[in-house]
């Protein structure tokens, strides 16, 4: 039901985010009600309309991301704030727009938000094969920046096709030996990896971090500014989604489909960690 505010939204797909198997495995925000339905991003059709909302009607194709707090897009329905979901685009299937919704919102906070990259400036995006570094490497790239990137070799074209400029095999050479003086670095992987991307940066530059924690990790220098940015949710930064998939500058992320009844496969190769761009259920 859609309750004052809300729409109920018919879902067609949902994306796997890393959040998902730690919140099953109780490693991060810990349960306390069961059972629990996970997912926190998804595409689908509006079917139900609460008092109050003006702008979306049914048979409206959306996108969204959960509230904070809020998951249930491993589902056939969900019922969320009008004002978090915003139109998908006819250049997006569900199962595309489903699996840039989380990445694609993290992506644009880290980027644009956080570390405001400009033209002309050098990023090191770590874990560059991944959902949000997919969308990163991309978005670095318009903004004008020389991107350089982090995978195994096996992702190498694929990094190469979405427009990175160096892409380093992280399990044959390390990063630290071979990069300095960027201007910003973002971190999708963590522990170590995090930790180290300090050393690339030149003085004055700015590393962002989103695989750490709800804090950045401390720099173990005291030129540089660690940051952690804050992904709200709000229908403007999805719309920028949209923006940038029809300006071209974006495109639809590397993506492997499953059924709902196949969560258990998924969520192996999302813990796994190694495997390009999104895992995406096909609800209907
Ligand atoms: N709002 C938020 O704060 C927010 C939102 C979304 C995601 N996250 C977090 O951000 C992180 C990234 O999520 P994601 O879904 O984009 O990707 P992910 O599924 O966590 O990571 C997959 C990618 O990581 C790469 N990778 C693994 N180890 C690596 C290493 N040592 N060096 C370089 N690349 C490495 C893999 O590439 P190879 O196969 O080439 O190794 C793979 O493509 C997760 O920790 C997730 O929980 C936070």
């Amino acid at each position: 039901m859609a309750t004052s505010g809300e729409v109920v939204v018919d879902i067609v797909a949902a994306s796997v985010n890393g959040a998902d198997w730690k919140v099953r495995e109780g490693k991060s925000n810990p349960l306390s009600r069961f059972p629990h339905i996970l997912g926190r991003d998804f595409s689908g059709v509006v079917s139900a309309v609460g008092k109050g909302v003006r702008d979306l009607r049914v048979g409206d194709e959306v996108f969204g991301v959960c509230d904070v707090g809020q998951e249930g897009a491993y589902a056939e329905k969900i019922a969320i704030k009008a004002a978090i979901v915003a139109k998908k685009t006819d250049r997006l299937s569900h199962v595309d727009a489903a699996a840039l919704a989380l990445a694609g919102l993290t992506a644009i906070c880290a980027i644009e938000d956080t570390l405001k990259v400009k033209a002309g400036e050098t990023i090191l995006i770590q874990g560059g094969a991944g959902g949000v570094a997919s969308f990163a490497v991309q978005l670095a790239k318009h903004l004008g920046a020389r991107v350089i990137t982090t995978a195994s070799a096996s992702n190498h074209d694929y990094l190469r096709k979405i427009g990175a400029d160096e892409i380093i095999d992280y399990n044959a050479v390390d990063f630290t030996k071979v990069v300095r003086d960027c201007d910003a670095a973002f971190d999708t992987v963590g522990g170590d990896v995090a930790q180290r991307s300090f050393t690339v940066l030149r003085a004055g530059g700015r590393a962002a971090f989103i695989a750490s924690g709800a804090q950045a990790p401390k720099p173990d220098r005291s030129d540089v500014v660690a940051l952690r940015p804050s992904v709200g949710r709000d229908r403007q930064h999805l719309e920028r989604i949209v923006a940038l998939v029809a300006l071209g500058a974006v495109r639809p992320l590397e993506i492997t489909c499953y059924q709902l009844s196949e969560a258990v496969a998924a969520h192996k190769v999302s813990e796994s960690r190694h495997f390009r761009g999104k895992l995406v259920f096909q609800v209907r």
